[in-house]
């Protein structure tokens, strides 16, 4: 679907100028501009420090929003907390600690979905059919996993509310390379499957390759926006932050 086709029902996710920081008076977020369309996969790219993170922590209510706008389906969510927000639709998964180690695949994947338990097993369809190993295996202690495997019960758990749209931060960060080409083909995965999706990534070229559109964050703004092919191939996003990042991939 290419940007004219969309309407102004289809936006989930609009942030409209919005300055969030932590500590008083120092903004991390300095007029950041972001949309998200229904059934689109967005990429967040941009130098370490950029408020990558911070952009995500903004939509679900971790930093204070002291400027702007952020709509999920067409209503404000500035202020509110993350329960309230996960009834909006809003789904996060955290760079770390994301699973919890102690609980198995399954409580995992139930705490996922507190909110509205009765939908627990055709959720546990969706998710095992992007997660097809994690269905075979769900009495096993999440602590037990892998890196990579943990990064998809904490995906698989976002996902079981069904969510509007889902915020995974640096979803490939800490996994080996083929691990990172793994999780790079599931957040496509779900996405295909109609999930409206927002990664933060390093790995830019990878994230750009598999991206509707793009926006590099610079200084807490969003200082280029664009498809994912227009951002790869733009000479200024490839000078200042495509230039040694991710070759390989
Ligand atoms: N909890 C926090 N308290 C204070 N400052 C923070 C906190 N988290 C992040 N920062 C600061 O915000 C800036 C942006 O961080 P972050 O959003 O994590 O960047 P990125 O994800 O792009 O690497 C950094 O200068 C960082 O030190
Ligand atoms: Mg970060």
């Amino acid at each position: 679907m290419t940007a004219d086709t969309f309407d102004s029902r289809d936006v989930v996710v609009e942030m409209t100028d919005v300055h969030a920081g932590y500590l008083p008076g120092v903004n991390i977020l300095n007029g950041a501009n972001l949309i998200a369309r229904k059934g689109e996969l967005i990429g967040i790219i941009g130098p370490n420090g950029a408020g990558k993170s911070t952009l995500l922590k903004a939509i679900f209510g971790m930093v204070q929003v002291r400027g702007g706008e952020i709509t999920v389906n067409g209503e404000s969510i500035v202020g509110l907390k993350a329960d309230k927000l996960v009834r909006r639709g809003v789904a996060f998964v955290p760079q770390t600690n994301n699973v919890f180690p102690s609980l198995t695949i399954e409580e995992n994947l139930q705490m996922g979905l507190y909110q509205n338990p009765k939908i627990y097993t055709e959720r546990l369809e969706f998710v095992s059919s992007i997660f097809a190993e994690l269905g075979t295996r769900l009495k096993q202690r999440a602590g037990s996993l892998s890196g990579g495997e943990r990064q998809m019960v904490a995906m698989s758990r976002a996902l079981m509310m069904d969510p509007s749209v889902l915020l995974l931060d640096e979803p490939s960060a800490g996994l080996s390379p083929v691990r990172q080409d793994d999780a790079f083909i599931r957040v496509s995965d779900i996405n295909k499957a109609g999930v409206t999706t927002i990664m933060v990534e390093q790995n830019a070229r990878r994230c750009l390759q598999i991206c509707d559109r793009g926006y590099v964050l610079d200084q807490g703004r969003d200082a280029h926006e664009g498809t994912g092919r227009d951002l790869l191939n733009d000479p200024k996003v490839i000078g200042l932050y495509l230039g040694t990042l991710g070759d390989a991939a």
